[in-house]
């Protein structure tokens, strides 16, 4: 190689790669979306996916319990939000269950084990503000362990940190907005007080 070609190679490796990443992508097509340059360890990406897909069938399971169950003066904006919820978490699961498939794997969703593979709890609560503050405790945990599979996931696979990302915006999203119901109704009682 000239120096100005080692030079070239040096400014720009990505042109120079794409031979080889053309030759590589013909390889092992029956692999799907996963290439050589798929730096993750799959085994345990696919593991912590199919925990956050059980978290997300967990809380589907939740809110449509809370859903059919809300009752009291402030139980219908309430329980719009609960349905409301319910729909966008199975928006997610889908999404992950997705992703597993593009990975190569099946998406676990036997009820079988669900709950022990799912990072929040499936707590019904008797009054509508227990059940609020239930799912705000589930969002939170949601939050938390996202925040962490994001973190893991890193620059190894962005396809599924992205997804993470989005899922992780929506979930902040109900827990301000369980958060805000809650206030409200401890306002109002107060008044009534
Ligand atoms: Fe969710
Ligand atoms: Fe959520």
């Amino acid at each position: 190689m000239t120096k100005v070609a080692a030079q070239q190679k040096q400014q720009q490796p990505f042109l120079n790669d794409i031979l080889e990443i053309r030759r590589r992508a013909r390889e092992h097509i029956e692999q799907g979306a996963v290439t050589d340059g798929y730096k993750a360890d799959r085994a345990t990406v696919l593991r912590v996916l199919n925990e956050a897909l059980a978290t997300e069938i967990v809380c589907v399971l939740r809110y449509k319990r809370h859903y059919f169950m809300a009752s009291g003066i402030h139980s219908q904006s309430v329980a719009a939000e609960f349905l409301e919820h319910a729909n966008e978490e199975q928006g997610h699961a889908d999404k992950i269950a997705k992703r597993i498939v593009e990975l190569g794997s099946e998406p676990n969703l036997s009820p079988d084990g669900m709950l022990t593979r799912s990072h929040s709890e499936y707590v019904e609560g008797k009054t509508l503000v227990d059940m609020i503050r239930e799912d705000l405790v589930a969002e939170r945990i949601a939050i938390e362990s996202y925040r962490e599979i994001i973190r893991y996931l890193n620059n190894d696979d962005p396809t599924s940190r992205q997804m993470m990302e989005t899922i992780l915006a929506n979930e902040e999203k109900h827990a301000e907005d369980l958060r805000t119901l809650l206030e409200t109704i401890a306002q109002e009682e107060k008044h009534h007080h």
